[in-house]
């Protein structure tokens, strides 16, 4: 296929599209947005101010997503294949859908939807494995203007009835069940627990995936059954640009997962422009992307990137250790990847593996891989670069998150200066600046300051759901006229980007990002739990583990307590959040207005006993002492 002309090839390029994005944001995004099929182009490209925030894209513009995801690219590369899945067994059947199959697949989806009472501004939940059907039914969702909600089949039936109810979903889709490595979940049953207390609900459509039977009552659809009425043609919806697409839950610092809202117009030209030139993708390249479609990575580089761009994208059912350590590198010969994203956790966790795994597969594809989601560490980056990319493929470190869409800070490809545990420059269009607490801005190199970002970008969050508020003082209240990220970075005299981590009380385990609040509050419901303060610690593999300190009116058996309390966590969110290290401890340290001071607490957990710091500000001083100590009762 044809490269674009915003698809940049060398340092030139860039240099001349950054400045031109920064002179004139709007022409330049006006260009790039004309590429796109529209069904009435907009009046003005850009309205916003960051203290409502009102932000606002490609203004009245009308189109539909699914349109340029799928339908565009039937003229040429109907025949092109759209996605290739390949399943949790290592040997089993791998499936494919072309561009014309997919065209196909995703209008039956949509009759479904239609037929069982969906309409556009509609809230679908979809709990589902890694299989093809996850991205047609988001794919349906767009098309007939429903906004999706995917919701991680990890999480527990107690998340999910939060995140259902906090939507007030019409519809969930979900599946018999799920494998993944040597582990199964019955996901509709998950699903039946979950909606033992949503009242919005009227429909459950299941897909026959495992062929476990699983408990159905009077919302159950089959989806075999619903397709087999469903007629293959569908007229998608119209939408403004500035109608919702989607909502993800995502974790803050404090209080339950938000709903991260995403709309149409603004998040395709940004998915698009972004999947292109960081993975620059040519020609019929194989492109895959490891992550789940339960977070924004799979969204935007599983299903709206890849198939805006025409590209051919893997999908994995699998884990990367399943059957054996080497899956992954198997799966890259197979298919000859091109394109290679995934997340520090698993690069770490095959690196423990040992270096033979991946030096048995010359992966002679790889052009390209990528890291997102955590900080990755100079091991890691080392690692992945030799045995992975062979020091052939260009390694490039994506920043960005849930609220930005799509990714922010990253090398293009094999552009420019590689330098590890640095994801590089910003990309055009996006105008990061370091900031003190007090909001001054940082000018100076090579000091740690807080990110945030002074203009808005397309792909950017718009609200939260339902709750506006929260948007504001969460993002645009930190700073005056700006969004705020909650990380921590270093810029270097070249300008090169470097992520600390996070600043505030969120911890990011395995590349999944928790509260800590939400992980104390699930302790606390525990019975004989008074209070827990949790923190995040270093950890080999995961980039960081959960410590937490928990406070009990009695401890008589801390085994015991501790298993109750990891089975507590792991029903109320799921099992990503259990404890790695659970400390009973008699109080915590807590200045006088009655605030934990976690700062203390995380030198604890990672061994810093000796700096401590300043701790006489303590309302009991002696509680630390107590902590390091392992006093109990
Ligand atoms: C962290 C994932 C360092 C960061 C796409 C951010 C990173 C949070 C990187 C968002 C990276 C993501 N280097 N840290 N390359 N990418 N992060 O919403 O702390 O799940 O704020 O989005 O992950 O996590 P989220």
């Amino acid at each position: 296929m044809a490269k674009p002309f915003y698809q940049l090839s060398t340092e030139e390029e860039y240099k001349k599209a950054y400045n031109k994005s920064v002179s004139n944001p709007e022409e330049f995004w006006d260009e790039i947005a004309n590429t796109f099929q529209w069904r009435k182009k907009w009046d003005n490209v850009l309205n916003w101010n960051f203290s409502g925030p009102d932000i606002n894209w490609f203004i009245n513009g009308k189109l539909n997503i699914t349109e340029n995801c799928i339908d565009r690219h039937l003229k040429e590369n109907a025949d092109k294949t759209a996605i290739i899945w390949e399943p949790n067994e290592d040997g089993a059947p791998v499936k494919t859908y072309t561009y014309r199959q997919l065209h196909e697949e995703v209008n039956r989806f949509s009759n479904v939807l239609v037929n069982n009472g969906i309409s556009k501004g509609d809230r679908v939940c979809i709990y589902l494995p890694m299989i093809p059907e996850a991205a047609f039914a988001m794919l349906a969702c767009a098309r007939v203007g429903a906004i999706h909600s995917v919701v991680f089949a990890g999480f527990s039936s107690r998340a999910l009835s939060d995140r259902v109810q906090d939507a007030k979903a019409k519809m969930v889709i979900t599946s018999d069940g799920l494998v993944r490595g040597k582990k199964k979940l019955l996901l509709r049953n998950i699903v039946a627990e979950a909606l033992e207390d949503c009242t919005s609900v009227e429909t459950v459509i299941t897909i026959r995936h495992t062929g476990d039977k699983v408990e159905t009552n009077h919302l159950d659809k089959w989806y075999h059954v619903e397709l087999s009425k469903a007629s293959p043609e569908f007229e998608a919806v119209e939408m403004d640009s500035e109608d919702e697409l989607f909502i993800l839950y995502t974790s803050g610092s404090t209080g339950k997962p938000k709903g991260v809202v995403h709309t149409c117009g603004g998040y395709m030209v940004y998915a698009d422009y972004s999947f292109r030139n960081v993975f620059q993708y040519e020609g019929d390249d194989i492109f895959w992307c490891t992550a789940d479609v339960g977070w924004i990575t799979g969204h935007t580089y599983i299903v709206y990137g890849p198939l805006l761009a025409g590209a051919t994208c893997l999908m994995f059912e699998g884990i990367p250790t399943y059957p054996e350590a080497d899956r992954f590198w198997k799966v890259v010969e197979k298919h000859n990847v091109n394109e290679f994203y995934t997340a520090p956790t698993a690069i770490r966790a095959l690196m423990a593996c040992g270096d033979d795994l991946p030096d048995k597969y010359p992966m002679e594809s790889l052009k390209v891989i990528g890291s997102v989601g955590e900080p990755i560490n100079v091991e890691a980056w080392e690692w992945y670069n030799k045995h992975v990319g062979k020091h052939r493929a260009a390694l490039v470190d994506t920043w960005w998150q849930t609220e930005t869409g799509g990714i922010m800070i990253s090398n293009l490809g094999n552009i420019g200066e590689h330098k590890p545990t640095h994801a590089g420059l910003p990309l055009p269009g996006i105008q990061p600046v370091l900031l003190t607490a007090e909001g001054d801005l940082m000018e100076e190199n090579g000091k740690e300051g807080l990110l945030a970002i002074k203009f808005p970008w397309p792909s950017m969050i718009r609200t939260t759901w339902e709750d506006h508020e929260r948007c504001k003082n969460v993002y645009f209240s930190t700073f005056k006229d700006h969004y705020f990220t909650g990380d921590g970075a270093k810029r270097d005299e070249n300008g090169l980007y470097r992520i600390i981590g996070r600043v505030d009380d969120v911890i990011n385990v395995s590349g999944h990002r928790l509260g800590t609040a939400e992980v104390e509050n699930a302790i606390n419901e525990h019975e004989h739990v008074i209070e827990s303060a949790v923190v995040g610690f270093p950890h080999d593999i995961k980039g960081q583990g959960i410590y937490a300190f928990v406070i009990c009116n009695e401890v008589l058996d801390e085994n015991a307590y501790r298993a109750e309390i990891e089975n507590k966590v792991s029903s109320i969110i799921g099992k990503i959040a259990k404890p790695d290290k659970i400390q009973f401890v008699t109080g915590l340290p807590k200045t006088r207005s009655g605030k934990i001071m976690r700062r203390i607490l995380r030198k604890i957990a990672d061994g810093s006993h000796d700096q401590l710091g300043d701790i006489s500000t303590l309302l009991d001083p002696s509680v630390v002492d107590d902590i390091i100590k392992g006093k109990v009762n």
